[in-house]
């Protein structure tokens, strides 16, 4: 396997708007906002750039339900407003929206505007955008293969959960968690099997793309090994 292996699939775990507004001596919520415009920066980077052809941004997890009820009315209140005006992005730079997990658990209006976004972009091919909401690696597995024996398979593969998962794209090759914490919090386990993992200090609202370049610099003097010498 080649040293160099081009960057297809990045993966993001967006942590500290939090810390980052309370530092700043301002609601929790003002750093959810500010994280919001750092990922359409990030996405725009990854439209220009060569080889990715996949971005996974980790947006609300199974557990975040335990957060303040205020705070998770607000998170869902800013991802339609965040969809709704990226949908433009997307239309223009020639994405596909996709979201993966539980998204059932939504409002019935927020459902529909995540399904009319991806509907309405699903012919993009310039890059895949995904977005993990109310996501869980583990029930993503265990859904994976409940599917499977319900389609009759009676041994499943290490291929067939591969291909018959809610993101069969491609595995993650860099996978980057902001703020300082090092944790996979229970995020794409399948395919991060092989992935390079980066852990940067940066709070997710001060994350942006010249940090992300570097970081890319160092996945590439990376020797991947993927189990051999
Ligand atoms: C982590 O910060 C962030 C999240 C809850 C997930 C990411 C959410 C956003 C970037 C907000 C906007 C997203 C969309 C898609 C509109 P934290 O609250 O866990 O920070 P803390 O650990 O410092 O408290």
């Amino acid at each position: 396997m080649s040293k160099n292996t081009p960057l297809r699939h990045l993966a993001i775990i967006m942590d500290g708007n939090g810390r980052w507004a309370k530092q700043k001596g301002l609601n929790r919520t003002k750093g959810h906002e500010e994280g919001a415009k750092v990922i359409h920066d990030i996405t725009e980077y990854c439209v220009n750039h060569p080889t990715i052809e996949t971005v996974t941004f980790y947006a609300f997890s199974t557990e975040n339900w335990k957060r303040p009820k205020i705070e998770i009315e607000f998170l869902m209140k800013l991802l339609d407003k965040y969809l709704q005006n990226e949908l433009l992005l997307f239309q223009e730079k020639n994405v596909a929206f996709k979201a993966i997990g539980d998204i059932k658990a939504f409002s019935k209006p927020l459902q529909q505007r995540i399904y009319d976004v991806q509907e309405q972009t699903k012919n993009n091919t310039k890059l895949t955008y995904v977005l993990a909401l109310n996501y869980g690696g583990r029930a993503e597995i265990a859904d994976t293969v409940n599917r499977l024996i319900a389609q009759g398979k009676t041994t499943i593969s290490e291929k067939d959960i591969s291909s018959a998962l809610q993101t069969p794209y491609s595995d993650v090759d860099l996978l980057i968690r902001t703020s300082g914490e090092m944790r996979l919090s229970n995020f794409l386990l399948w395919q991060l099997s092989y992935s390079e993992l980066y852990f940067t200090q940066t709070l997710w609202p001060d994350f942006n793309a010249a940090e992300l370049d570097e970081i890319i610099q160092h996945y590439h003097q990376r020797k991947r090994r993927f189990g051999g010498l």
